[in-house]
């Protein structure tokens, strides 16, 4: 894949990951697109990096993940790469019952429902592109749950398999579809219940994974772990049982 002259859509583009992806695909020459709810993040963001487009969006909502589509589809005739890297993550106690799984925001509507949503509005605008290619930003805890996450943790296992699927049905077409599978990175996701439960690691910065999704982009390397993910990954393969056990005591 190509890494400069495309035009980019990346959720959640406004910080972390998804910033430092717009940083690094910016630098080599390409057209970057973001959105997110908090119009002040997207423009802060655009302060940074004047050239990119904003968009204020909330992917859970099916309207306007359909308006989000109308509007890059009129305004980026050549958009060729859909970044699906909007996500939230929650600690969620079954004991509690009901309330504490609807007392906050959806897991699945926004890491989940919105890119395969994404995929099936974009994927016939891609196909019309010479190259193209969807990146899913999945996690090492689709690869083994942490269990006080255990939705969060479903939905990124649920994004290992779409991504399998849809590179399945599109391996004779103009799209590519890459799978990015962080370690535990130091960004803003859930970071309140990370300092309440004294989580001193802090994880990578998100620039490493952002110079590790175009060194995979670059090499046509599907599905990449990063750092310790690929320890996760190797993990559930060769010793799931030992594996869940060692990060859930
Ligand atoms: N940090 C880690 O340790 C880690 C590890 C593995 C995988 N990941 C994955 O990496 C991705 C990026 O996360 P991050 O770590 O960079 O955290 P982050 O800085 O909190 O980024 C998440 C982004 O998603 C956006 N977002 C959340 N809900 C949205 C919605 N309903 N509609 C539109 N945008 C929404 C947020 O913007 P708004 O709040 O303004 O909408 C924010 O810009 C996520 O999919 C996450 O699961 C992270």
């Amino acid at each position: 894949m190509k890494l400069n002259g495309n035009t980019i859509l990346i959720t959640g583009g406004a910080t972390g990951i998804g910033f430092a992806l717009a940083e690094a695909f910016a630098k080599e020459g390409n057209d970057i697109i973001i959105c997110g709810r908090r119009e002040q993040k997207l423009k802060e963001a655009k302060s940074k990096l004047p050239q990119i487009h904003t968009r204020v969006c909330d992917l859970s909502k099916e309207k306007e993940r359909e308006g989000l589509y109308n509007w890059v589809k009129s305004n980026f005739k050549g958009i060729n790469v859909l970044v699906n890297n909007a996500g939230i993550q929650r600690m969620i106690d079954f004991k509690k019952g009901i309330s504490n799984l609807t007392d906050g925001e959806n897991e699945i509507d926004i890491n989940l429902t919105a890119p395969i949503y994404l995929s099936a509005y974009f994927i016939p605008e891609l196909l019309k592109q010479k190259e193209s290619a969807i990146i899913n930003v999945s996690s090492a805890l689709g690869f083994v749950p942490i269990a006080f996450m255990p939705v969060y943790c479903a939905t990124k296992a649920a994004i290992h398999s779409f991504s399998l699927s849809i590179r399945h049905q599109l391996r004779n077409t103009s799209i590519k579809v890459f799978e990015v599978i962080p370690p535990t990175v130091d960004t803003e996701l859930d970071k309140g219940a990370r300092d309440e439960r004294g989580q001193v690691e802090k994880g990578i910065p998100p620039a490493e994974v952002a110079k590790a999704t175009l060194k995979a982009l670059e090499k046509n390397e599907y599905e990449t772990a990063i750092g310790m993910a690929q320890n996760l990954r190797m993990g559930a393969r060769d010793n799931p049982e030992q594996i869940f056990q060692s990060i859930n005591q």
